[in-house]
């Protein structure tokens, strides 16, 4: 057995040791970083600088019932999670998320973030879609914001925590494989990770005797999308590809206000605040699908009325293909003080005014509610109930299941929080106990083998072109709305471009910064999710919270009131792809809500 001490470098792949390793330095792996680190050797690897990952991108606020503004309690917060995943949520998750996001406010506020006040100095607190006083009577406010960059906000002050706890980071590291071995009872446990440092090309093998998946999203798999470059799921796709399972991934979120034709996201924040959604003539036309709380629904209601008013010729703009948000009835001092970014958005981009003109918006692909399923104390499942010991996930990349089938707006940031926090806790907890994991002879070896595969590469298909394809197709067929035809569309488009990634030429040989081989790589992980969520989707025969199927549009609860298991049972690369994914069922964790008609 050959030992890979700290620090050694054998036949050129370097070694580290560490309790335990977080891969993605976003708000959920900074976050289980804090929590980790002082209690135990921790180190942080991601693929970008810190502050540059996506949290930062995250604008209009965390939830929590801190009835700063007026009356409000977890309880209500509870329900209104319960109600908005439409009943997919795993109750006893909703509980904690709701409970314990008083705290984790309190824990971003003691670190130093900047929170906007109320003039009597405590937090302020924002309207957002979804969050209603007393099981929905009306809007309540509960998004606690840092104007329109919150997400920004609690990066940096989880960074600068980072570095005051003295957290180990290895930027610019893109980890490629989790290395699993025998847990001795049959199952499968982790003993490190593989990474590929972008800077040289050199390979590294960090040994840690817990492992924290906290990588984000997916959202390249389509074109119209909030996410940023890098969100291509890579965690999410390693942990698939060491056959552990994936959960309820036909649920993909479209937030409704994307800058028409390009995605960016203009905050909900805004209707928060006060804007209004209108179509081509000037209707505020959310008062007749959610008379209640009107522009304040649900992510998934408004999306799919959005595109119901376009579809049915009332959409705005040359081509009737999009709706407006309208802030000009708002005073400018409050857009200036409370919405900086998202109007700067529309003046850079699109050369609108948003003090007095609308702002065209489309829905735009936002947010992965499915992932790596989780316990509530972030701990892996390899199965409806089996633990991988020392292997947890956190934030967008898992699935608790906290966000059921559609998540509401600030529930993601409080995730992160509540969730990064626990799995930080949970593998320092572990690890107190957990023996070091011997390595397996070579355990570079897979990724030796991914990266100089993709290296030499010297087809004759282009990698932005098959990314295009599946997103442009992504996009048509398995968006707000889905048909057994749309999805059986979209799913031969995948199996015809996985046929022609075995041909991609990658132009980049070097070492240095290759994000020629980079992308490659990245597009075998989109291809691979675009794939699960689709397959995911055809046999979800049922409409409920963001999966629209037009083919069966009400909701099941006798026969699919259940989460989505996805396996993967085969070679993705064979020639029939249809038969490396079977599908299973996991029951719904109901604590105290039934299941209602779920009316705004
Ligand atoms: O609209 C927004 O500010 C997005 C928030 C969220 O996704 O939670």
């Amino acid at each position: 057995m050959t030992e890979y001490a700290d620090g050694s470098v054998v036949d050129g792949v370097h070694y580290h040791q560490f309790d335990i390793v977080i891969v993605g330095a976003g708000g959920a792996g900074m976050r289980a970083a804090i929590e980790a680190g002082p209690k135990a050797n921790t180190a942080v690897i991601s693929k970008l600088y810190p502050t540059r990952s996506h949290t930062g991108a995250a604008q209009g606020g965390m939830a929590a019932a801190l009835a700063n503004v007026e009356e409000d309690n977890w309880e209500w917060h509870t329900f209104d999670t319960v109600k908005g995943g439409d009943y997919l949520v795993d109750q006893d998750a909703a509980e904690v998320l709701a409970k314990e996001a008083i705290d984790a406010i309190y824990d971003l506020e003691n670190m130093g973030l900047p929170f906007n006040r109320t003039p009597d100095g405590k937090i302020d607190q924002r309207r957002f879609g979804g969050h209603t006083r007393d099981h929905g009577k009306a809007p309540v406010r509960r998004a606690c914001y840092a104007a329109d960059r919150t997400g920004h906000m609690i990066l940096q002050t989880l960074y600068q925590n980072c570095v005051k706890f003295g957290i180990n980071f290895f930027n610019e590291y893109y980890v490629l494989d989790l290395v699993m071995v025998s847990d001795g009872f049959g199952g499968q446990k982790p003993a490190g990770v593989v990474a590929f440092e972008l800077a040289t090309g050199d390979i590294h093998v960090f040994q840690a005797k817990a492992v924290i998946f906290a990588t984000g999203g997916f959202g390249k798999i389509y074109k119209t999308t909030s996410n940023a470059h890098t969100l291509t799921g890579d965690g999410v796709g390693i942990v698939w590809r060491k056959g552990l399972p994936l959960e309820d991934m036909e649920f993909y979120q479209f937030h409704p206000t994307g800058l028409a034709g390009l995605g960016i996201l203009l905050s909900e924040a805004a209707r928060g605040e006060g804007a209004i959604l209108r179509n081509s003539e000037g209707e505020r036309f959310m008062e007749r699908y959610a008379p209640t709380i009107k522009d304040l629904a649900p992510r998934d209601i408004v999306a799919r009325c959005m595109a119901l008013e376009i579809r049915e010729g009332r959409g705005a703009g040359p081509h009737k293909d999009y709706v407006y948000l309208d802030i000009t009835h708002l005073d400018p001092a409050v857009i200036d003080a409370k919405l900086p970014d998202i109007t700067e958005f529309a003046r850079t981009y699109l050369g609108v005014e948003p003090y007095t003109e609308p702002v065209p918006v489309l829905p735009t692909a936002h947010y992965a509610m499915g992932g790596i399923p989780t316990n509530i104390q972030a701990e892996v499942l390899s199965d409806n109930t089996t633990v991988v010991p020392g292997l947890y996930a956190a934030g967008e990349c898992a699935c608790v299941s906290v966000h059921g089938s559609n998540r509401l707006g600030t529930n993601s940031l409080l995730d992160i929080n509540v969730f990064g926090k626990r799995a930080g806790n949970s593998a320092a907890e572990y690890v107190k106990t957990a023996e070091w994991v011997e390595l397996p002879e070579d355990p570079a070896a897979g990724v030796r083998t991914l990266v100089e595969n993709a290296r030499n590469s010297n087809g004759t298909e282009r990698i932005a072109i098959i990314r295009r394809e599946l997103q442009e197709s992504m996009d048509r067929n398995a968006q707000v709305f889905r048909t057994e035809e749309s999805l059986t569309e979209v799913t031969e488009v995948i199996h015809n471009l996985r046929e022609r990634y075995k041909n991609i030429l990658v132009q980049d040989k070097g070492k240095r910064f290759n994000t020629d081989l980079l992308e490659a790589i990245e597009l075998g992980f989109l291809l691979d999710l675009a794939e699960v969520v689709v397959y995911s989707a055809r046999n979800r025969k049922e409409s409920r919270g963001a999966h629209m199927r037009e083919d069966f549009p009400t909701r099941d609860d006798v026969n699919h009131m259940q989460h989505t298991m996805a396996y993967l049972s085969g070679d993705p690369m064979s020639a029939d792809a249809g038969d490396h994914i079977r599908l299973d069922w996991k029951p719904v964790v109901v604590t105290r809500y039934q299941p209602m008609e779920r009316k705004y």
